[in-house]
């Protein structure tokens, strides 16, 4: 008798990007849709931020950036700006003990000095925590601007030159990045090979400018508390089929 093989499902090969950065956007028109104030959308944003982080840690992605909180963002109505700030210290006790049991280092870039004293304490106590572990780095970007990296870049670069520490004919590609926040990263992941933006708009607001020259741009009409496991996996899908050439043929 003649018996039919049944064809075995593929699962479609996947290259996953070492680093992905996220412009996790939309929580407050998501919000807005199920009547509630914006809020309510900020906190869906970090259940989400949680279920991402580690469906990226079991796809093997290495490095997570996520923006957090921009420079501009200080404008927002000062009830919304609280509320964002008091997210990481809910973060620390609902969220952090099941990333560390997943080996999530987390750590953070940006201004964060002038963060409130509570926020940044409960950073610190979760780069504290989670600072030996060897697996996916959640970085925040929190008070974070490009432009005003860069500026605090070119500050320390100038002061090394006055004090006669560096030569301006060495100054390389390679000391600029070695002044940006995401010097605090492994050497191979500081800039994303993929960057994320959800909710439909289709611009990179000051998100890792120096870092970003050659990633891969995803955007999507998720509103980020939407954005998932399945989300993610799409994105790393797409992600898969593009040919990054950095300017060669
Ligand atoms: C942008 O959406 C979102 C933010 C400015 C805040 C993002 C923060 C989180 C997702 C939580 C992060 C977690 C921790 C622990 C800090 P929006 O408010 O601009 O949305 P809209 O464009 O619909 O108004």
């Amino acid at each position: 008798m003649f018996r039919f093989k049944k064809k075995e499902k593929l699962s479609v090969p996947l290259e996953v990007p070492k680093h992905i950065g996220i412009i996790m956007d939309g929580n407050g028109r998501w919000a807005k849709k199920r009547m509630q104030p914006r809020v309510f959308g900020h906190k869906a944003g970090m259940e989400a931020l949680q279920e991402v982080t580690i469906a990226a840690k079991e796809m093997g992605v290495k490095a997570l950036t996520v923006y957090a909180f921009s420079t501009e963002n200080w404008t927002r109505p000062q009830q919304e700006v609280s509320f964002i700030m008091n997210l990481p210290v809910e973060f620390y006790d609902r969220f952090v003990p099941e990333l560390h049991r997943n080996n999530v280092k987390i750590q953070m870039i940006g201004e964060v000095s002038r963060l409130p004293k509570e926020t940044l304490e409960a950073l610190e106590k979760a780069e504290a925590l989670t600072h030996s572990n060897t697996g996916l780095i959640l970085n925040f970007a929190l008070n974070y601007g490009g432009r005003a990296e860069l500026t605090q870049a070119v500050k320390q670069i100038a002061q090394e030159v006055l004090d006669a520490h560096l030569n301006p004919g060495d100054i390389t590609e390679e000391t600029i990045a070695n002044y940006l926040y995401t010097s605090s990263l492994p050497k191979d992941l500081r800039d994303p090979d993929l960057i994320i933006r959800t909710s439909g708009e289709l611009r990179l607001s000051n998100f890792l400018p120096w870092q970003a020259a050659y990633s891969e741009l995803y955007f999507t009409d998720v509103m980020w508390p939407d954005f998932g496991e399945k989300a993610l996996h799409d994105a790393i899908e797409e992600y898969s089929h593009r040919h990054r050439r950095f300017g060669g043929v």
